[in-house]
């Protein structure tokens, strides 16, 4: 089966394609004869009821400083394709969530991967919530005395952006840090959002896993060891990627989780396990794929295409 895809992401040039998820699933649908076309959000339109994007076509080369060539730009419906990629990366914000409004209009005759009206209402730390019980202490808020009553009964925490992303702005606070109010006063400028603040977990210098479900069902994981000198996982920050099983703990996190992801048509997700507790339900751009091959583990992206195709057939 060769479908007509297209992929919505940021400007391909400038990717790093050793961590790229986009790019694992580009090169797995090339490798299946799919059509690719490539645009990024600024090139969308919406007149009347159409969504129109400029697009180009696209071919994809795993080889670092030549990675991809585009063909010549057309104006295009995008009702016209099998399958459209949402696949640009945070800030999540009034830009991102208007390109899912738009995606809304032509999903599911076009299937959306993943569906924009449930990406839009699953910010991924506000969606966790849903989990509690398989979460750390967790408060979301920008109140000063909400704050302090959290800080007296949890001790360590670690505050942080709600819409934040790759490690930015994630501070840990000790019981007693004078730091505290300056850090709260800078938040307070910084963010309109509340934020969070949720018990710090000592453990996250052994990882923060990142665990792929495609369609719900387990599909690859890899653990992130942050540098000696760090608080933060990611691996845009300088964390160590480790090859990795499940615990039963993290097994049963799937199984709580997945069934909903499904539900709600989210088909590629990350979700971020540090000690057996969840700390975020990534569905706007999770990264991973390349990782975990890398380490030897499952293609991911072809578990991703199995399953996009069996819904289009
Ligand atoms: N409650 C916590 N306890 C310990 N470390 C944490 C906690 N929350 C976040 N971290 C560290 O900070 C990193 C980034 O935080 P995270 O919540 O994943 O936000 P982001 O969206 O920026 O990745 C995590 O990978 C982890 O290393
Ligand atoms: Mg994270």
């Amino acid at each position: 089966m060769s479908l007509k895809v297209a992929v919505q992401m940021d400007p391909i040039a400038r990717i790093n394609i050793r961590g790229d998820s986009t790019f694992a699933m580009l090169l797995e649908a090339q490798a299946r004869g799919h059509k690719i076309s490539y645009y990024t959000p600024d090139r969308m339109a919406q007149r009347g009821r159409d969504v129109f994007a400029t697009v180009q076509p696209l071919s994809v080369r795993d080889q670092e400083g030549d990675h991809f060539t585009l063909g010549d730009s057309s104006r295009v419906n995008l009702a016209s394709f099998d399958v459209i990629l949402l696949r640009q990366d945070p800030p999540f914000d009034l830009a991102y969530i208007t390109t899912t409004h738009m995606l809304e209009r032509i999903h599911p005759k076009t299937l959306v991967v993943n569906d924009p009206a449930h990406v839009r209402n699953a910010p991924e730390k506000v969606m966790v919530m849903e989990f509690i019980d398989l979460m750390p202490p967790t408060l979301i808020s920008r109140d000063l005395d909400e704050i302090k009553a959290f800080r007296a009964e949890h001790g360590d925490v670690v505050m942080k952006p709600l819409y934040g992303h790759g490690g930015g702005a994630v501070f840990r606070l000790t019981r007693e840090d004078l730091n505290f109010g300056s850090l709260y006063d800078m938040f307070a400028v910084t963010f309109r959002e509340p934020w969070v603040i949720q018990k710090f977990i000592p453990e996250v210098k052994l990882g923060d896993k990142r665990i792929l479900l495609v369609d719900g069902e387990f599909a690859g994981a890899v653990n992130r060891v942050p540098a000696p000198d760090d608080l933060r996982s990611n691996m845009v920050r300088g964390g160590a990627a480790q090859a990795t099983d499940l615990s039963p703990r993290e097994r049963e996190i799937c199984s709580r989780v997945g069934p909903e992801l499904r539900k709600r048509g989210l088909l590629f997700v990350g979700i971020d396990v540090i000690n057996g507790n969840l700390t975020e339900i990534n569905v706007t751009s999770p990264t991973g794929i390349r990782a975990v091959q890398r380490l030897g583990g499952p293609n991911v992206a072809a578990k991703m295409w199995d399953c996009i195709e069996a819904k289009r057939k």
